[in-house]
Parts: C-alpha cells; sequence; structure tokens
C-alpha cells in the first residue's frame, strides 16, 4: 500500500504523463494496484480509456484526459480537470516523451524541436501545473523519467540526448530549492526497457529489461518519497558512466559515427 495519503482524503493521488503505452502505462497499472488514484495523460485518449477501464476492472480508480504535454494551455487544463476528479495531486510523473535520430544533412530541426517540446518542456509544464498546490500544501513529490542517454551525447541521438541531460540539470536545481519546501524531486534515469520506443536490435539494446520492472522501480522511488537521482539497472548505468568518460573516437569505434541514422539518400530525379 501506498506509503500516505498527503492530500488528506484517503489514497494518495498520482498524475503519469505518458501514461498511453510503455512505462507510463505499466507504472499507471502498478500504481493503481498498489491504491494510488491515477490519472492518466497522453494524447490517444482511447487508449487511456481502455487502460482506465482496465484500472477499474481490477477494482482500481483512474481518469483519463488527453493533452500534448508539449501545449502548456492544453496540459494544465487536463491535469486541473483530473484533480477537480480525483482531488489534489501527490505526485505527477512527467514521463511522456518522444525520440527520433537526429540528422545531419539536412539537421531535422523540426524532430529537434518536438524532442524539446516534449522531453524538456513537457516535464517543466507538468510540473509547473502542480507545483503550486504541493508548495502551499508543503507535500508532493516530483518524477521525472529521463534517461541514461542524458550522460553523453551519442551520435545521431545528439537531440534526444541534450534533451535528457537538460531535464537531469533542471531537475537537479529544482531538488536543492525545494530541499526544505516538503516537496521530494526525483530524477529516474533508466536505460533500455522494451517499449515501442525501443529500437527491437538486441545487440543494440544491453541490459534490456521490461516496462513493468522498470515502473516497479519508480513505483519503489516513489512510495519510498525517495527524491535524488535514479539511475537503473546497474549494469547498464555502470557502462554508462564508462562511455561517458571514453574518447570520442572510442564511442564512435563502439557505436559507429551516427551515420546509419541518416535516411536514404533520395532518389536521382529520371
Ligand atoms: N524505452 C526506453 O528504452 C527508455 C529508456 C530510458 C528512458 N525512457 C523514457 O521513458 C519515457 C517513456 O517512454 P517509453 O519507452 O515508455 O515510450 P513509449 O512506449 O513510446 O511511450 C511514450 C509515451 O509518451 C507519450 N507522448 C509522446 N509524445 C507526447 C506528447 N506530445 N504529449 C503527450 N504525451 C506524449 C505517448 O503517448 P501518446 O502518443 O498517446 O501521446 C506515450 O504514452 C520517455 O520519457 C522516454 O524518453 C525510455
Amino acid at each position: 500500500m501506498p506509503a500516505r495519503a498527503g492530500n488528506g482524503r484517503g489514497a494518495p493521488v498520482a498524475i503519469v504523463t505518458g501514461a498511453s503505452s510503455g512505462i507510463g502505462r505499466a507504472l499507471a497499472v502498478r500504481l493503481a494496484s498498489s491504491g494510488y488514484r491515477v490519472g492518466l495523460i497522453a494524447r490517444r485518449v482511447e487508449l487511456l480509456e481502455s487502460l482506465r477501464d482496465e484500472i477499474a476492472k481490477a477494482r482500481g480508480l483512474a481518469v483519463a484526459e488527453a493533452a500534448d504535454v508539449g501545449d502548456r494551455d492544453a496540459l494544465r487544463g487536463s491535469v486541473a480537470r483530473v484533480e477537480e476528479q480525483l482531488g489534489p495531486a501527490d505526485v505527477m510523473v512527467a514521463n511522456a516523451g518522444f525520440g527520433a535520430p537526429t540528422h545531419l544533412d539536412p539537421l531535422n530541426i523540426d524532430d529537434v524541436e518536438q524532442t524539446f517540446r516534449v522531453n524538456l518542456m513537457g516535464v517543466v509544464y507538468s510540473i509547473e501545473s502542480v507545483l503550486p498546490g504541493m508548495l502551499a500544501r508543503r507535500s508532493g513529490q516530483i518524477v521525472a523519467v529521463s534517461s541514461l542517454a542524458g550522460d553523453r551525447g551519442m551520435p545521431g541521438e545528439s537531440a534526444y540526448c541534450a534533451s535528457k541531460a537538460a531535464v537531469n540539470v533542471y531537475m537537479e536545481g529544482l531538488r536543492i530549492a525545494l530541499r526544505e519546501r516538503g516537496v521530494v524531486v526525483t530524477t529516474v534515469c533508466p536505460g533500455f526497457v522494451q517499449t515501442p520506443m525501443t529500437p527491437m536490435d538486441a545487440a543494440a539494446t544491453p541490459f534490456i529489461m521490461s516496462a513493468e520492472a522498470a515502473a516497479d522501480r519508480i513505483a519503489r522511488l516513489i512510495e519510498g518519497r525517495r527524491g535524488g537521482v535514479h539511475r537503473f539497472p546497474r549494469r547498464m548505468a555502470l557502462l554508462m558512466s564508462l562511455i561517458a568518460r571514453m574518447p570520442d573516437a572510442l564511442v564512435a569505434r563502439l557505436v559507429g559515427d551516427g551515420s546509419a541514422h541518416e535516411p536514404a539518400p533520395a532518389e536521382p530525379a529520371p
């Protein structure tokens, strides 16, 4: 069962963005089964509604609200509607994420902007939507699902890695600033997790874990109100810390120079 109900209204409330798939979906199921009332947010509302029904069948309580986390007003509206139905959020899990290869020739600027809009601004807007209430109650937990990819810029993934590095540093500053204000700040950095976002190539995804295992790790950080940075699985975190210290030439030898991520050249005009 959850450690405690911080909102004074019985079972605690957790809001999970990116709940329609992968880690977010598994986390919503896991938290609901532990007694949390769960707000489900993502764009694909039909997937959220079927998850809500699945949770209800298992005697849990969830509500579904559609929003693009990169749209500040839409997200704030959805979070407000979740809180109207379930009560104030004890936990916000800013999990929604977007991944696209970084191309060089030409630079795929639209993808870079979308990566930062979702992965960084989506986290910031998610926090904005609950922080005033948490500060007023002097209680709450903010969780950002970042990635071990934030530890090093990888060829072909510059934008994704940079967005996660930005999340890590943003959360670090918040963590220090909120130390004495009752709000726990948690940064989660998983390695490879089996979800639609991950390539199917097993050789390219060492130490991959299931979405359920990743969700369980995150749920335990929530139940224990544990702040700080949490990198897992341990062997992938160790490998990433080595890669982060490697010279560029060695990284290129290990993972390539990113040219495999480039789109195929266009057919010459007849
Ligand atoms: N899979 C991995 O190996 C791995 C490793 C480390 C970290 N992560 C991080 O874990 C988080 C979850 O990813 P996942 O692996 O579970 O991927 P996933 O299965 O593709 O799920 C991504 C989720 O984000 C939501 N989302 C994407 N863009 C959105 C937007 N603009 N507005 C609202 N929701 C949006 C998607 O919902 P809709 O499409 O319905 O909006 C979906 O629910 C991400 O932050 C990712 O970077 C993943």
